[in-house]
Formats: C-alpha cells, sequence, structure tokens
C-alpha cells in the first residue's frame, strides 16, 4: 500500500530567510566561477541583497535571440553528465525545505508541492517566495540552469488558499463546452503562475470506464471523443506556441498516459481495488479508448508534458497475464508517444510509479529511464528512496552502459527545451503583476458560469424547476452547506476535506441569495418544514482522492483522510442520513429537489426515485456554489448532459456507452433542458 504522503511545512517567515540567506551561502555545484544570466531581481531578492550577477562572458545558450534548439544545443554540450542526471530528477517541497542547498549540490531540475504541500503561510506571496528561494539554489550552480516548480492545478490552483475553485473535470465535462475549458486553463495558468509554479500536471485526459474509480471525478467523462474535445484546456493553460513565457501561462501535462481509466475492477495496487491496477484490452481498443485523447492533446493543443500513469497494459492478443507497467513501457511511451506521435515534450513520471516496477531500484531506473521517462519524481530523501539515490544510481546505469547517453541526451534535451520555452533563462523568478487577480471575482464569475453549465437535471417531474425566487425553499442534506464536500479533493490538501473552508459560497449560500421567500436550512430534515416549502436535499459523498475514493476495498469500513482520520467508506450508496433526509423532505414539502454532490453518479433506489420530484447531478462545484442556485431558481437554463453513464446499481459497473446490454438509469449524454 502506498505510505502516505509525508507533509511538512517549513516555519513561519523564519524559515523563508532562512531559505534566502541560505542561498546566499550555497556553494555553486563546481569551484569554477557561477556563469550567471541576467537575473530579473524581485523585490524580494533584493531585500535579501542577491546582488544580480554579470554573465562572466556571454554563452550561446544564454542568448535569447537564438533558436531554442540551438541554445539547448550548446548547454548541453557544456553540460557534465551529474549536472545531466541532477535535471532527471524531481524533489518534493517538503523535503528541500530542510536544506535548500541540496537544489544546487544536486543541480535538481525540479521541485514539486504534492497535493497539500504548501508553505506554512499558504498565501500567493508564501508560495512564490518559496519558488524563488528555490529558483535561487539552482541559478547559483556553475551554468545557472533554472528549475521548474510543479503542482497539481487540476481544478484551479485548489492547493492554494484563496484561489478560484472550479468544478472538477467531471463537471467541465457535464458542459461539452471546450471553449469554457480552455478559459478555465488560461484562469487556472494565471493564479498558478503568479504564485510561482510554472508547469501543471493537469489536464487529466483519463477515460473513466468503471465509477468505482476514486479518480472518476478527475475524468471528462467515458468517451474518449469528450476526453480530447475538453483537452482544449491546454490550450487554455500553455496558450499558443510562443506564449509559453507569459506570467498567465503553464506548462501543462497530458496524464496519466495511458489506460488509467479502465484498469480492472480488483486489479488495484496494494489496497485499491481500481487505482493503478491492470488494463486489459487489444491494441486497437486501447488505442480507442486510451491513447486517442494523446493524440489530440498533442496534434492539436501541443501539450508540453505527459505523465504516465500507475497502472498496466496486458495486451489481450498478446495472450493475458504479462502485464507491463506503464513507466516501464517502452512501445508505448517511446514508440507511440515519441515516435508515432512526434511528441517533443518530457515525459514526468508520477510519485514514486518506478517503485512498482518489477525488479531491483537499479533495475526499476534504467528500465523506466530506457522506456523513454524523462525526468522522475523522486520525492524524498534521507531512509526513503528518493532523488539522491535516484542520482546515483541512474549515473552508474550510464556508466556501466545499462543506460545510453544518448537516451539521457534526449531526455535532458526535452528538459531544457521546456524551460528554454518557459522563459525561465531570463526571466527565473516569479513574475507577480497578476497576483491581485488570484481569486478576482472576475475569475469567479467564470467559475460560476462553469458551475452553472456543469448542472445536470435528470428528472423534473410537475416542472418542479425552475422554482420561483418567491417561494418558501427548506433545505436539508449534509452537502448543503460544506464548502469543503463541494470542492472535492485536491483542495487545500490531497484529499481534501469536509471541514475545510476556502473563499467562496455553499450550494445553501446560493440559494439564501436567490430566494426572496424564507429559507430554512435542517442538514438532517428535523426542523418542521413550513406548508408550501419547496424542499431541496443536499446529498452526496465525502471529498478523496486517487485509490482512497475506489469503492470496494479491503478499507471498506476504514477509509484514512487526513491525518489518518476515519471516514466513511465510499461505496456509490447515499449514506442513510441523507436517504432519511430525502424521504422526510419529500413526503412534507409541496415539492422535492435532489442535488448530488458527488464525484461520479450514486445509487438511486428505484423507490427513492419515485419520491423525488426532481433530480440533479452536481458533481463537485468548488467554491462559487451559486451556480448551482443560478439554474435552480432559472436564472439560466439547464443545459448539463451526462458526461458518464449514470447506472442503475453498482452490479452493472463498468457501465459504458456502447456496451451491448446498456441498460443504465440514464444514459451517457442525457440531461434535460429547462428554459431560463
Ligand atoms: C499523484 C497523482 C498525479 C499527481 C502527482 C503529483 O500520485 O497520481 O496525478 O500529479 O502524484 O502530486
Amino acid at each position: 500500500m502506498r505510505s502516505h504522503r509525508q507533509r511538512g511545512a517549513i516555519g513561519g517567515a523564519s524559515a523563508l530567510a532562512g531559505l534566502l540567506c541560505a542561498s546566499l551561502l550555497a556553494t555553486p555545484a563546481s569551484t569554477a566561477a557561477p556563469i550567471q544570466t541576467n537575473t530579473a531581481v524581485t523585490a524580494t531578492q533584493s531585500a535579501a541583497g542577491v546582488a544580480a550577477k554579470r554573465p562572466s562572458r556571454p554563452m550561446p545558450y544564454q542568448n535569447p535571440h537564438l533558436p531554442t534548439k540551438k541554445r539547448v544545443k550548446d548547454l548541453l554540450g557544456r553540460m557534465t553528465l551529474a549536472e545531466k542526471v541532477g535535471q532527471m530528477a524531481q524533489a518534493e517541497r517538503a523535503d528541500v525545505a530542510g536544506d535548500p542547498s541540496q537544489i544546487a549540490e544536486l543541480g535538481l531540475g525540479s521541485v514539486l508541492s504534492g497535493g497539500g504541500s504548501t508553505p506554512a503561510e499558504n498565501t500567493p506571496e508564501a508560495w512564490a517566495d518559496t519558488v524563488d528561494a528555490f529558483q535561487e539554489q539552482a541559478l547559483s550552480t556553475r551554468l545557472g540552469i533554472p528549475l521548474l516548480y510543479g503542482v497539481d492545478s487540476v481544478h484551479g490552483h485548489g492547493n492554494l488558499m484563496g484561489a478560484t475553485v472550479f468544478p472538477h473535470n467531471i463537471g467541465l465535462g457535464a458542459t461539452r463546452d471546450p471553449k469554457l475549458a480552455e478559459r478555465i486553463g488560461h484562469i487556472t495558468a494565471e493564479e498558478t503562475r503568479a504564485s510561482g509554479p510554472q508547469w501543471n500536471f493537469s489536464p487529466c485526459v483519463c477515460v473513466a470506464r468503471d465509477d468505482r474509480w476514486g479518480r472518476t471525478y478527475e475524468s471528462f467523462g467515458e468517451h474518449p471523443k469528450l476526453a480530447a474535445e475538453m483537452s482544449r484546456m491546454i490550450r487554455g493553460l500553455q496558450g499558443h506556441h510562443g506564449q509559453f513565457d507569459r506570467p498567465d501561462r503553464v506548462l501543462a501535462t497530458a496524464k496519466h498516459f495511458a489506460g488509467d481509466g479502465f484498469t480492472v475492477f480488483g486489479t488495484g495496487e496494494g489496497d485499491y481495488t481500481v487505482d493503478q491496477g491492470i488494463t486489459q484490452a487489444s491494441r486497437s481498443e486501447f488505442a480507442e479508448l486510451a491513447l486517442s485523447p494523446y493524440g489530440s492533446a498533442i496534434k492539436k493543443h501541443d501539450v508540453g508534458s505527459v505523465m504516465p500513469s500507475f497502472s498496466s497494459v496486458d495486451w489481450t492478443e498478446d495472450g493475458l497475464g504479462n502485464p507491463v507497467k506503464m513507466h516501464a513501457h517502452e512501445e508505448l511511451v517511446t514508440g507511440w508517444l515519441k515516435q508515432k506521435q512526434g511528441f517533443d515534450g518530457l515525459v514526468i513520471s508520477d510519485w514514486r510509479a518506478i517503485h512498482q516496477i518489477p525488479g531491483t531500484y537499479a533495475e526499476q531506473v534504467a528500465a523506466s529511464v530506457n522506456a523513454g521517462v524523462d525526468m522522475f519524481m523522486e520525492p524524498f530523501s534521507g531512509d526513503t528512496v528518493g532523488y539522491p539515490q535516484f542520482i546515483e544510481t541512474l549515473t552508474a546505469a550510464v556508466e556501466d552502459g545499462t543506460v545510453p547517453m544518448a537516451r539521457i541526451n534526449d531526455a535532458v534535451a526535452r528538459i531544457l527545451t521546456a524551460k528554454f520555452e518557459l522563459g525561465l533563462f531570463e526571466k527565473p523568478f516569479t513574475d507577480r503583476r497578476n497576483i491581485d487577480d488570484i481569486g478576482s471575482p472576475a475569475h469567479r464569475r467564470v467559475a460560476r458560469e462553469a458551475v452553472a453549465k456543469s448542472q445536470v437535471l435528470l428528472k423534473n417531474s410537475r416542472h418542479t424547476l425552475p422554482l420561483s425566487g418567491r417561494d418558501d425553499v427548506y433545505v436539508a442534506g449534509s452537502k448543503a452547506d460544506s464548502i469543503g464536500d463541494q470542492a472535492g479533493g485536491w483542495t487545500i490538501t490531497w484529499q481534501g476535506n469536509s471541514t475545510h473552508q476556502i473563499p467562496g459560497e455553499t450550494i445553501l449560500d446560493g440559494i439564501k441569495s436567490a430566494a426572496r421567500g424564507e429559507v430554512t436550512h435542517s442538514p438532517d430534515a428535523s426542523a418542521p418544514v413550513p406548508a408550501g416549502a419547496h424542499g431541496v436535499v443536499v446529498v452526496g459523498e465525502h471529498p478523496y482522492a486517487e485509490g482512497f475514493g475506489d469503492v470496494g476495498g479491503p478499507r471498506w469500513g476504514y477509509d484514512p483522510g487526513e491525518n489518518g482520520v476515519l471516514r466513511p467508506p465510499l461505496t456509490m450508496h447515499l449514506s442513510d442520513a441523507d436517504t432519511e433526509a430525502i424521504e422526510t423532505v419529500c413526503a412534507a414539502a409541496a415539492t422535492c429537489t435532489v442535488l448530488v454532490v458527488s464525484g461520479r453518479p450514486l445509487i438511486i433506489p428505484p423507490q427513492l426515485l419515485r419520491q423525488i420530484d426532481a433530480l440533479v447531478a452536481s458533481w463537485l462545484p468548488g467554491s462559487e456554489g451559486k451556480g448551482v442556485a443560478d439554474v435552480l431558481f432559472g436564472k439560466r437554463g439547464f443545459t448539463g448532459k451526462l458526461p458518464v453513464t449514470w447506472p442503475r446499481s453498482i452490479e452493472q459497473e463498468p457501465i459504458n456507452i456502447g456496451d451491448s446490454d446498456y441498460d443504465p438509469l440514464f444514459a451517457y449524454g442525457y440531461g434535460l433542458r429547462t428554459r431560463r
């Protein structure tokens, strides 16, 4: 079972000052005088007394007027093996925060913030200061190669307090609006880069075929065409060619390559039932269901990086029983992605994923590098095998010929290309001009629009919806007033949490602002229902991420949320409390509407569905709960369509459009419309 993420946080400002001071004292990776480019010195650096170092003499790679290919060739030719291998290593923020000089000493190519790995003070300025302090370390090395900083801004910059938190991808898939996805990508890029990170491990272009998977909500839906269409988000994140270096664009990542969304139930890694499991398919079926969204991400949107999946592929035509981990899959990573598709970006491993490849660590490293992975998310140091051991092991593999130097040069060239095109050699530090736009009203308006367009109306008997603003409303259910639940995973912390408070509005807030009648709120429906009041019951799932969201795992009765706090098991069924709240309200209110806040379809038994007048799939709307009220009260019409099939029972899973015996409760693409 994967170890829990080590979450650390450096102390307060004093530690940050320590970071900056440490960078002053850092000894460059070699004794030669450090060659520095003109570095734009921001207020932070000048406050720390870091003087902009003049280049001792301009080198071709430092000339921004030269074509990137020439700059890469010149720089690569100057690098030692140690400097090349260091570029292929990515450490985690909390690990290097304790000793940032490791960045310079090892010549690390990148640092990431894993889910929830935030500076102690979770503000845009503290994020930018942290990234810039690490950047100082990288610039102090002999060749001054700048650092890439990566983060999972998978529904906006969800780790950052105050960021605009958009609906998770499953809700965006319900909008069927690729242009909206592009607009959201652009806002996400602006809010991410203004706070420091230049690399976003998003979007997931996974095709979720089994809703029992804990990452279903990270998918745009079950149809590869929908995933391909919505991958237009990449264009918003990166901009068009040549816009990478702007302060409102980031390097995007198409993930997880490939087939992460239709592994076989029961083959999950460790305790997981689905996540990181085995995809059993023919090459043609795999191409249609798993690979096609990558073709779009590469050919249409020029995605700059790709992240392989933890999962494995087992070809049916070769006779099952020989699953190969995607992180060691040369036929797909090098053969299909790089050679056949002409992907010229960089392939970044997933979190310690190579440790799942059979064999010793040396064999795992060699297998993955030789398969075509270019940079390695080996977050830790010390007792847990991580980036220091990775560097040693890969260096030895090159020296003994297990890994050819040509493969190292290819990987490093891809990494340097991304850094040149992001403009990091000329502007290595955070450009903070947009920092005040983070969470702005304009950004939140786009998120609110996305929320409204993501709502899918599944039942509307007696024309219950839209409600009239004059109506009295009775609101019940566990998810009505919980911004943590409506934001879901990858929010402030990796797993998310029902108790999280982020700026924004809950669904109840939205109802209160839209209704002019009396609004009564009673989560368990214990308060009397006023005569004539219309009922709205908001039910659903608690937040989760990755395999912790898998249904049916050995942890059926135990689901460690943040810090191991027990959470009720995820079952795709409504809780008893929510079911009772629905029955109580539907028996007493003039009409009753049920909203399902969840990362996937939940089972609505027939006898319960009969009691419900209107049923809405609300997915995980994020910070702007008012968008739900906009369609409830007719400010906008319902336009959403199911991005995944809605099953009658969990026994139907996996169930997808195109299945021969297709008999769902609501079909893929279904959604009732109302006029505004
Ligand atoms: C996780 C996820 C991946 C994410 C990475 C960094 O394990 O699989 O989607 O980008 O680690 O947080």
